[in-house]
């Protein structure tokens, strides 16, 4: 089995690098796996003028699954858009056909206190966003900056979803659902966006084959103050790109940081690409403080959804669990009575518990 690793920039070859020891461990256990590396993002446009350039793409696409650190930083935001590293990453996405984006908010208990929120409010906090990757506003066409009837120059974008876009990333969520305690909720905005309301329709036709999965329908705005209210009335949420890419960073907090929050981005073989959700923090890239854990957590769901390793990846989940109660935490989760290490001790201690 093949593993593309892109570390992209920013904290991303830090945290990607405590990811491959996790997997250099699992390695000399006598897990087959051959590994090439590639850059994607700034990285890519420093050395090959583009952000997912062809020695990338082809990687990428032999690869059976990729691992990704993040892409970005401030010295690339003046480019053109076409040469940006956020660019390289929805390519990559497109590319593969990456369309179902599965990001697990599930507090460890041990961090019951680093979230901003109460410990009675996300104790025992397990929920699943399904979000959709490869379509939206995100990709939407027209796009672009004109000049309008008046003179004026304005920007617009275009939200779109096909039917077939809706309908397929409808059954990756009801299908999640029915493997964990059968709710999904999909959120939209339908009360103002026809793309939405063609959306909540989809969902409704989609249930017809999943009875015994209970659907439900919440605007983005109540979504966003619900999971923060009562996270844990949901199981599993269905959202579009960008409601998705928000309610996901949300989440992330009720899970103690956006360092735990781990994804999965999945094709209809689920061929995937495995990535923290956060981004590069170029505000603590190069101190090694960055919390590794959602990309050994990434590393874990590659494992279970592209290699089918289930017992692998269990082995590693139990192993940044030992290592949260033991009292290790980087900085953005640490708390008075706790251990705090870098992100390379954090690295070593999860192959330790291994
Ligand atoms: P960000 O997620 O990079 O950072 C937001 C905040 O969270 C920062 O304070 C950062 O220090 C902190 N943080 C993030 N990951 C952390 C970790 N593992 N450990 C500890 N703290 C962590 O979001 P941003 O600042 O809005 O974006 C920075 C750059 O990253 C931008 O160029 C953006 O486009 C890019 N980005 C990339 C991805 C990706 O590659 N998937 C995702 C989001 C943002
Ligand atoms: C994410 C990121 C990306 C997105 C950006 C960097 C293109 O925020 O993976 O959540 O918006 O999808
Ligand atoms: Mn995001």
């Amino acid at each position: 089995m093949k593993i593309l690793v892109l570390p992209g920039d920013g904290i991303g070859p830090e945290i990607v690098a405590q990811a491959k020891k996790v997997l250099a461990a699992l390695q000399s256990d006598g897990l087959g796996l051959e590994l090439e590396e590639a850059p994607l993002g700034g990285a890519a446009y420093d050395q090959y003028g583009a952000p997912y350039p062809e020695f990338t793409q082809k990687l990428a696409r032999e690869a059976d699954a990729i691992l990704l650190g993040a892409v970005g930083g401030p010295q690339y935001d003046k480019l053109d858009r076409p040469l940006r590293p956020e660019r390289g990453l929805l390519a990559i996405r497109k590319d593969l056909n990456l369309f179902a984006n599965l990001r697990p908010a599930i507090l460890y208990p041990e961090l019951a206190n680093a979230s901003t929120l109460k410990p009675e409010v996300v104790s025992g906090l397990d929920i699943l966003i399904v979000r959709e990757l490869t379509g939206d506003i995100y990709f939407g066409q027209p796009r672009g900056v004109r000049i309008n009837e008046a003179g004026e120059r304005e920007g617009f974008n275009t939200m779109l979803y096909s039917e077939s876009e809706i309908r397929r990333i409808g059954h990756v969520a009801f299908q999640a659902a029915r493997k964990r305690n059968r709710k999904l909720c999909s959120v939209d905005k339908a009360n103002v966006l026809e793309t939405t309301e063609f959306w909540k329709e989809i969902m409704i036709d989609v249930a017809r084959d999943y009875p015994d999965v209970e659907l439900s329908h919440m605007y983005v705005d109540n979504a966003a103050m619900q999971l923060v209210r009562n996270p844990k009335q949901f199981d599993v949420m269905v959202t579009g790109n960008i409601f998705g890419d928000i309610l996901s960073d949300e989440a992330s907090m009720l899970t103690g940081s956006i360092g735990m929050l781990p994804s999965a981005s999945l094709d209809a073989d689920n061929k995937g690409l495995y990535e923290p959700s956060h981004g590069s923090a170029p505000d603590i890239a190069g101190k090694d403080i960055a919390n590794p854990l959602a990309t050994i957590l990434s590393l874990a769901m590659l494992l279970r959804y592209s290699f089918s390793a289930e017992e692998a990846a269990q082995r590693v989940e139990r192993a940044v669990k030992a290592v949260l109660a033991k009292g290790l935490r980087t900085a953005d989760i640490y708390e008075a009575g706790t251990e705090k290490v870098s992100c390379s001790a954090m690295g070593d201690a999860v192959v330790a518990a291994l």
